[in-house]
């Protein structure tokens, strides 16, 4: 806490949950702006091999919202009084007392000053962690049916692997490396997580 004149400032985001938030900020941004390339890849005729391309630099990103993602769940066990999860999701004693509160106040013109979330951004953060989510979820498993990328590219390439091929050298442009059967039954088990992760971007964006 520091007196400023009449003022007294507060520290009440600390370090990490700035850095969290303008890494999620850029991946997230990153994430859109190549993902709506990859959604128009045909449109915008795009070849197999720059699909790839465009598939790892999101996957890439992907990696770095997933993991920057983690990191905050963790520190939402570690961080100041704000950070933590009692702060963050909604509920608890007295939130829905402080909920009509503050919306009644909103309403009437005269918004309380909240130190930390408000008890409505309490329930917009939650909803927007959830959809991260799952992308991060949709988006790691698509990264291993695409990519052959971890965590999950390795049981997706055993699957598809021609026979007599090592499921390490399966790779998406190496269609010898693939059995066209078990790849048509793995596009199948993935399109549900397509249509995820498509939905999923429209809310979010
Ligand atoms: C805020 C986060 C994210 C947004 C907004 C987003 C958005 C998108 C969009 C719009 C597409 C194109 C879908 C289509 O072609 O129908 C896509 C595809 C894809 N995303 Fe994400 N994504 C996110 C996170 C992730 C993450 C965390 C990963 C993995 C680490 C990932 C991996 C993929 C992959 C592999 C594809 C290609 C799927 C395909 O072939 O259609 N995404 N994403």
């Amino acid at each position: 806490m520091t007196k400023l004149n009449n003022y007294t400032s507060y520290l009440v985001w600390d370090s990490s949950t700035r850095w969290f938030h303008w890494i999620n900020a850029v991946a997230v941004m990153g994430l859109i702006i190549v993902g709506v390339l990859l959604w128009n890849d045909n449109a915008l005729g795009f070849s197999d091999a720059g699909k790839i391309i465009l598939k790892e630099i999101h996957a890439t990103l992907g990696y770095v919202m997933s993991l920057n993602l983690l990191w905050r769940f963790v520190w939402a066990f570690l961080g100041n009084r704000y950070a933590r999860w009692k702060a963050v999701l909604p509920g608890g004693p007295g939130y829905w007392r402080a909920l009509r509160g503050y919306a009644a106040a909103f309403l009437a013109g005269e918004p309380q000053q909240y130190a930390g979330h408000n008890p409505i951004a309490r329930i917009a953060i939650t909803v927007m962690l959830l959809l991260l989510v799952i992308q991060a979820g949709t988006g790691l498993i698509l990264a291993g049916t695409d990519l052959f990328w971890p965590p999950f590219g390795a049981w997706f390439a055993r699957w598809v692997a021609a026979a007599g091929v090592d499921p390490a050298s399966v790779s998406p442009l190496a269609v010898n490396t693939i059995d066209q059967a078990a790849y048509q039954a793995m596009r199948a088990f993935r399109r549900p997580l397509v249509t995820i992760h498509l939905y999923t971007f429209f809310v979010l964006s």
